[in-house]
């Protein structure tokens, strides 16, 4: 599996940590500064942490959305089955590449807004598997949407609904 590295993160973070145990008047000036030249290291794919972590952001809204569709035309009394195939192609589309949107420093360290724990690269092989756990389950479910059996949908629904559930348990921010 393909990991990404970002050295040049590196020294903008020891100076963050260097300047937080200073402490001391001007003190959160000075790391904001240090936070702010670390969201805007550079990775190898072009982006900056900021956009990276922005842009991972932007996908799992598109997959919370597409979730919420498939679950509102599930409570719905007339299910529209169009609705459902087209939000459960969605999620494997928006999940596409997930395995490489938590580059080293695109967690809080980074002054970014972010829910993502720093549990997450403390146990990256764990976290990818739970990654790779729900690409699975959500390539099952855009199968089983494309018939019309509103039970096997259900199902394959409720089990990638547990994939979700099973990371932001461990690994993202209030959840
Ligand atoms: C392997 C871990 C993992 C899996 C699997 C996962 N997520 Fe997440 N999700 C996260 C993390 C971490 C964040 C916080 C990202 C950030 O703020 O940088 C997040 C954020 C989100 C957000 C908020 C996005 C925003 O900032 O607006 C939504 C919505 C979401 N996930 C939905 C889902 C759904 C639905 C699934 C299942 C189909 C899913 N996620 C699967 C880890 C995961």
């Amino acid at each position: 599996m393909k990991m990404l590295r970002v050295k040049i993160v590196a020294p903008a973070i020891a100076t963050m940590m260097l300047l937080s145990a200073c402490g001391g008047s001007g003190g959160s000036e000075a790391e904001s500064e240090a936070a702010s030249e670390a969201a805007s290291a550079q990775l190898p794919n072009g982006m900056t942490i900021k956009e990276q972590i922005e842009a991972r952001q932007g996908q799992l809204e598109k997959v919370g959305d597409a979730f919420k569709a498939i679950s509102d035309q599930l409570k719905a009394s007339s299910p529209d089955i169009a609705i459902i195939q087209e939000a459960a192609a969605a999620v494997p589309e928006a999940t596409e590449g997930m395995a490489d949107w938590w580059p080293e420093g695109s967690g809080p360290e980074s002054g970014v807004e972010t829910d993502a724990l720093p549990a997450i690269w403390e146990n990256m092989a764990d976290f990818q598997e739970k990654v790779g756990n729900m690409q699975e389950a959500a390539a099952n479910l855009n199968t089983v949407a494309q018939g019309a059996d509103m039970a096997a949908i259900g199902e394959a629904f409720k089990a990638t609904g547990g994939t979700c559930k099973a990371c932001h348990d461990d690994y993202r921010l209030d959840d």
